[in-house]
């Protein structure tokens, strides 16, 4: 059957032109073109499936339940909007949805993305794990936070309470101010999943050397080396570097950076616009935040949580927290 999709105006053309011209201008490249194209989602896909903790650790996927049941426990009875922010592959939405079902009230799903192949696949997959629910898939760059109320109030039943569902986006994106817009987004009476790559000790200890390896592997860097060239480097004007660094003195939120090291003099002709780069220039490719446990705990609540409750993996690598607004 045929499926309807949802472009936000953040998704628009003109946009997204500007955000890369943006991008290529600041050497920093917009995380979210990195999942932009059907073959860059299907190259994340792969990625995903081989080294994310949710698809490599099954006891997580037991903590993402528990967490799905508290959140729908809350909510018991009344109609429920699940809006999942930055939804992937679904696999996570998908596993909400068949326990929200039995929560004995109407349920709408709102599956969000930059990338319209991965609402796509959000979808189908809900389609596949679950016989008939409403939805209304979303394109939308969150970075542009938009204000999504209206667009939500229209999709969901009078009354409805929503849970929004926000894994695994924190790290790439500026934290502070993802944060900011989520809870600017949130009504009083909201719930928001939020869940984070964690790190076990702070940067230094042995956590930097386990964790690099997720990241610097030949499917990430097939991942990052396919966006350079969708934008028209090829492999011999890069190398691509990846290494983590710290973000805070006492090493408690550090990052991992994919840059992309100019070898040679290129030009790049995209937009209408020619981009010049130079031997020795550096460009950000991809970033990924990590936070201890303590350290994210303490940026939810200044940032205007109330943590609920909380599930970390025993290895601390990741975690899910539930939140209201304080
Ligand atoms: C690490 S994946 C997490 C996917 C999924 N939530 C999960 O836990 O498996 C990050 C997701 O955020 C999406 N994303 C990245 N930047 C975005 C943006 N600016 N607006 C909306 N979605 C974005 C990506 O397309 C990708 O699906």
């Amino acid at each position: 059957m045929p499926m309807t999709l949802t472009f936000h105006e953040s998704q628009y053309p003109d946009q997204v032109a500007m955000q890369c011209r943006q991008g290529l201008h600041a050497r920093k490249l917009p995380g979210r073109l990195l999942y932009d194209s059907p073959a860059q989602a299907q190259r994340w896909l792969a990625y995903h499936q081989s080294y994310s903790p949710s698809r490599t650790e099954p006891e997580l996927l037991v903590l993402y339940e528990r967490s799905f049941q508290a959140a729908i426990t809350a909510l018991t009875g009344r109609p429920l909007h699940y809006v999942s922010l930055g939804c992937g592959g679904g696999n996570k939405d998908a596993l909400f949805v068949r326990h929200a079902l039995d929560h004995g009230g109407a349920l709408h799903v709102s599956p969000t993305d930059t990338s319209a192949a991965l609402v796509l696949e959000t979808m189908l997959r809900l389609q596949a794990a679950v016989p008939a629910f409403g939805a209304s898939p979303l394109v939308v760059d969150l970075t542009a936070e938009p204000d999504l109320d209206p667009w939500l109030a229209q999709q969901e039943a009078d009354g409805a309470r929503r849970v929004f569902g926000c894994f695994g986006i924190i790290p790439n994106f500026d934290y502070a101010a993802l944060l900011s817009y989520l809870r600017r987004l949130m009504r009083p009476d909201d719930l928001l999943l939020i869940s984070a790559n964690l790190s076990p000790g702070p940067y230094g200890s042995v956590a930097a050397q386990r964790i690099l390896p997720q990241y610097d592997n030949p499917l990430a860097r097939a991942w990052f080396a396919g966006l350079l060239d969708n934008l028209g480097f090829t492999g011999a004007d890069l190398r691509l570097a990846v290494q983590a660094q710290p973000l805070r003195d006492d090493g408690h939120i550090w990052r991992i950076q994919a840059d992309a090291h100019v070898l040679r003099d290129v030009q790049l002709a995209l937009y209408e616009e020619s981009f010049d780069f130079r031997e020795g220039e550096v460009l950000e490719v991809f970033f990924s935040n990590r936070f201890t446990p303590a350290a994210l705990s303490r940026v939810l609540r200044d940032a205007g949580f109330d943590i609920r409750q909380t599930w970390v993996l025993d290895s601390q690598e990741e975690g899910i927290y539930l939140c209201r607004r304080s």
